[in-house]
């Protein structure tokens, strides 16, 4: 570029010709909204799809790019697109299925969030929603068979460790003509991969166990590349795209995704079996347990039982909050999935944004605590446990 431009010029256009970036090892984090073509046919043909090639990051980026790729991949999916937060892509993912006058079936026992979505959003759009009793298949299968547009499911479920038999369920809405969408969130596809189940769509928080290092928010929907494109479409025109700098820093964590979880299903079932000695604790939630009332299910779909367990405590709320506090290898946040180990109570993190009574109708215990697993050595993480069960 000549040096006899002006200063203000040079400031923008100052060594940006040519290809700025030569074979990084790494994924360059991309921080452009738009990508420039040198004349208006290679423009079209990028924009009309007949060249590969990115238009405006709101649709499509190059480092979110790499990060569905990845997950499409742990998924074994036709196609995978991604959202700002795990609740954009539930959200989303229901908004582009369903339709005024539609119902939808789904389970007690879904997150917060996802449980605020179907109870407040979607009757208000004109939507029909049927919650059943996550642990009765029967009762599930029979809800379907009534009819509907959509089977939403989780599993296990926050925060009470449900299994639902995604196989059992799903042949039921295809007998139907529904469409079946799950949450893995909390298996991830190192345990589970619900496509090959049956389910029609798989949604994630990517914040959680595929991040793994609570720094960054993220959705990710993975399917079959018909449904994938439907959903993209509403997410191109609503909005609710992923950050690029987010999507890098979930690349980097997913490249440890298989040994963290690995060993959070290791530490998790060991601490779930010890928590099942203790006299401050009533009931341990965890399906890789054999008490676990769907083990059997959970055995059969999946391939390890998690980082995530919950457990009661005898002494109920006011219990949790004398324990809570003397965790010293815990964040007291509303997160899981990193790390670190996290605690909580649902009053707190998954169900914060219920009342009491709704907490109690969807059968979840004010007494409860629950513990994602990190990373940390599991002797450790039970020597910190038994010190703060003294408290309760
Ligand atoms: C099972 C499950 N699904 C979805 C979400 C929502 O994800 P996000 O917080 O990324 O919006 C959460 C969050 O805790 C979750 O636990």
């Amino acid at each position: 570029m000549s040096d006899h431009l002006s200063a203000a010029t040079l400031a923008v256009w100052g060594g940006e010709t040519g290809a700025p970036i030569q074979n990084p090892t790494q994924v360059p984090v991309v921080y452009s909204a738009a990508f420039g073509y040198p004349d208006v046919d290679a423009w079209l043909d990028a924009a009309t799809g007949r060249r590969p090639g990115h238009i405006y990051s709101r649709n499509t980026n190059p480092t979110v790019a790499v990060l569905e790729e990845k997950v499409r991949l742990l998924e074994r999916a036709e196609a995978a697109t991604s959202f700002a937060s795990g609740m954009a892509a539930i959200s989303n993912t229901l908004l582009t299925l369903l339709s005024p006058g539609d119902r939808v079936v789904s389970i007690q026992d879904t997150y917060g969030g996802t449980h605020k979505t179907l109870t407040e959003i979607l009757p208000r759009l004109g939507m029909s929603v049927e919650l059943c009793e996550t642990a009765d298949q029967g009762g599930i299968e029979a809800a379907i068979a009534r009819g509907c547009r959509v089977v939403l499911l989780e599993s296990p479920t926050n925060p009470t460790l449900k299994i639902v038999d995604i196989a059992r369920l799903a042949a039921a809405a295809h007998r139907g003509g529904a469409t079946v969408v799950t949450d893995n969130t909390f298996a991830t596809p190192i345990n589970q991969n619900p496509l090959g189940l049956g389910s029609d769509l798989v949604v994630h928080s990517a914040t959680k166990f595929l991040g793994g290092h609570g720094d960054a928010l993220g959705g990710v929907v993975c399917g079959s590349a018909d449904l994938v494109e439907r959903v993209f479409h509403f997410r191109e025109i609503t909005g609710a795209c992923l950050d690029p700098m987010a999507a890098y820093l979930l690349i980097r964590g997913m490249k440890t995704l298989a040994l963290r979880v690995r060993q959070q299903n290791e530490s998790a079932l060991k601490i779930a079996r010890w928590l099942q000695g203790q006299a401050a604790v009533t009931g341990v939630f965890y399906p890789g347990l054999e008490a676990h009332p769907q083990h059997d299910i959970a055995r059969a779909q999946m391939r390890g039982f998690g980082g995530v367990l919950s457990f009661q405590l005898r002494g109920g709320f006011e219990s949790a909050k004398r324990v809570l506090p003397r965790l010293n290898l815990a964040h007291r946040a509303a997160n899981l999935g990193a790390v670190e180990t996290i605690a909580g109570t649902p009053a707190t993190t998954s169900h914060v944004e219920c009342t009491p009574e709704e907490r109690r109708a969807m059968g979840i215990p004010e007494g409860l605590v629950r513990y994602s697993v990190g990373i940390e050595d599991s002797d450790d993480l039970i020597a910190d446990l038994a010190q703060a069960l003294s408290a309760a």
